[in-house]
């Protein structure tokens, strides 16, 4: 078991702390969030009410672009920085949905994202997911 694929828990596991990631599961309709996350989340949307809106823009248009990418472009290499709790449809159903072959490494600094990611971002035989827990101002 190499980094890539070791299970870390995640020393910051605390559920009565609203969390980042959690918060923007919330907004994408998702269920890995916890009562301080939800709490936290319609406190951003009192006073950001098209926060859902853009969270739920956002991940579309990286379906879209990936989708796009896959397709008309035919890349077959995807990195995918700041991953987020996973929300299907994830970069890599989209990108081996087109092309099973696709390799997509998902990268996040986050333990938290990194345990849901590891478990539920897995690939098609013919190709290949990774997780790395790393930072975006490291490159
Ligand atoms: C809003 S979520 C994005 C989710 C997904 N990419 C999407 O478009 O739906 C932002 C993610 O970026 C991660 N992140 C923030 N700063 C980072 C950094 N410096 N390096 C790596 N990941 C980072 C957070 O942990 C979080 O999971």
């Amino acid at each position: 078991m190499d980094e890539s694929t070791a299970v870390k828990q995640p020393s910051d596991l605390n559920v009565g702390q609203p969390h980042s990631a959690r918060i923007y599961d919330y907004f994408l309709g998702g269920k890995d969030n916890f009562p301080a996350d939800r709490e936290a989340a319609e406190e951003i949307l009192a006073v950001e009410p098209d926060a859902g809106f853009i969270a739920r823009t956002n991940r579309a248009f990286v379906a879209r672009t990936t989708r796009w990418l896959a397709g008309e472009v035919g890349v077959r290499q995807f990195l995918d920085v700041g991953t987020g709790i996973p929300a299907s449809p994830n970069l890599h159903e989209i990108a081996q949905g087109i092309a099973p072959e696709a390799r997509v490494v998902y990268v996040d600094n986050d333990s938290i994202v990194l345990v849901h990611a590891r478990a539920l971002l897995t690939s098609t035989p013919q190709g290949r997911t990774a997780c790395l827990d790393a930072d975006l101002q490291n490159p």
